[in-house]
C-alpha cells in the first residue's frame, strides 16, 4: 500500500505507481465516506485522485456520509460537484428517506442490487468516462453475519445480463465476512474486472488479480476519522458496548484519512491487469490542494 503524509512541492506528492499506458483505464474505489471529515477529505482528494493517481474514474461508497448513516441529497450534490464519477450505498442505504427520489432519478448512483425489486433505485449504473469510454457499477450486500437479504450472487448475474454491452465492471460487494467477501471475488472472477469489498471500515492487504483477470480486495477501507471505533467516536462506543448504556454514537473528528483501490482496466477486454492501495492523510490534501493552488 502506498501511503502518504508528506507535503511541500506539487513534485513532493508524485507516487510509485506503475505506468499507466494508453491501453489502459485507471479507476479508483473511495472506501465508506463517514461524517463531515469524510465528505471534506473525499470531495478535496477529487484532484489528487485526478492528477497524482491518475484516475480516469472516481466512484465512492458513501453509505455513511452522512453523520455516518445513509445519504442526504446535498451529500449526494457535493459529491457529483466535485466530480465524482459514481456513488455507491450499502446497508444504510434508506436511513435518509430523501435519498429515495435520487436513487430513482440520477444515473450515477448504485444502491445494492440484493433489496426487493420495488425498493427504490437500481443496482447497476452504466457511467460514461471520457468522449466515448463507459463502465459498469454495481453494488450487492453479503449475507453473513448481516440482515436476511435476497441472494447477493443471482442478483448480480441479473446485473450483468444487463451491462453485456460493457467491458469495464466494478462490483462494490459491501459484506461484513471476508469468506463472503473472498467467495464472491472468486464467483464473478473472469466476468466483471473488480470486485471491491466495502463496509467493514477496515482496508485489507489482499489486493490481487484473480486467475480469470478480475482485481479484488476484501475490504477498500475507510474515509474518515481514523482515531475511532469505525469513524465513531471511541468513547460513546466504549459506553454502549461495555457498560450497555445507550450512547449516540456520534462521529469522530481525529486523524482524517481517505482510503482507496486502484485497478487498472484493460480498455479492450475488460480484463484487470494491475491493483494497488493508496491511504492518503487530509493534511497531504490538504498540502496538495494548497501547492497546486486548488480551490475546494
Ligand atoms: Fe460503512
Ligand atoms: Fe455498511
Amino acid at each position: 500500500m502506498t501511503s502518504i503524509r508528506a507535503s511541500g512541492s506539487p513534485d513532493a506528492f508524485q507516487l510509485e505507481l506503475p505506468p499507466l499506458s494508453s491501453s489502459l483505464l485507471r479507476v479508483v474505489m473511495v472506501g465508506d465516506v463517514v461524517g463531515k471529515p469524510g465528505m471534506q477529505i473525499a470531495t478535496a482528494a477529487v484532484q489528487y485522485l485526478r492528477n497524482v493517481v491518475k484516475a480516469d474514474a472516481i466512484v465512492v461508497n458513501a453509505e455513511n456520509a452522512a453523520d455516518g448513516s445513509g445519504l442526504r441529497l446535498k451529500d449526494y450534490r457535493k459529491l457529483i460537484d466535485a466530480s465524482v464519477d459514481a456513488i455507491t450505498l450499502g446497508d444504510h442505504v434508506f436511513r435518509k428517506r430523501e435519498i429515495m427520489s435520487v436513487l430513482d432519478s440520477e444515473s450515477n448512483i448504485v444502491r445494492p442490487a440484493n433489496l426487493a425489486s420495488a425498493a427504490p433505485g437500481k443496482g447497476l449504473a452504466i457511467i460514461k468516462i471520457g468522449a466515448n469510454e463507459t463502465i459498469a457499477v454495481m453494488s450487492a450486500l453479503g449475507r453473513v453475519f448481516m440482515n436476511p437479504i435476497d441472494c447477493p450472487f443471482r442478483a448480480l448475474d441479473e446485473c450483468l445480463k444487463q451491462a453485456t454491452g460493457t467491458k469495464i465492471r466494478l462490483v462494490d460487494f459491501h459484506a461484513e465476512a471476508t469468506s463472503d467477501m473472498q467467495l464472491m471475488g472468486r464467483y464473478l472472477d473472469g466476468r466483471v474486472t473488480a470486485v471491491l469489498g466495502t463496509h467493514t471500515h477496515v482496508p485489507t492487504a489482499d489486493e490481487c488479480v484473480l486467475p480469470g483477470g478480475t482485481g479484488f480486495q476484501c475490504d477498500v477501507g475507510m474515509t474518515g476519522p481514523h482515531e475511532s471505533i469505525l469513524g465513531r467516536k471511541i468513547d460513546a462506543v466504549r459506553e454502549a458496548v461495555i457498560n450497555a448504556v445507550p450512547t449516540q454514537f456520534q462521529v469522530a473528528t481525529q486523524d482524517v484519512r481517505l482510503s482507496a483501490t486502484w485497478f487498472d482496466a484493460d480498455r479492450q477486454n475488460g480484463k484487470c491487469k494491475q491493483i494497488g492501495r493508496v491511504q492518503i492523510s487530509g493534511d497531504t490534501i490538504e498540502a496538495y490542494n494548497t501547492a497546486t493552488h486548488q480551490r475546494v
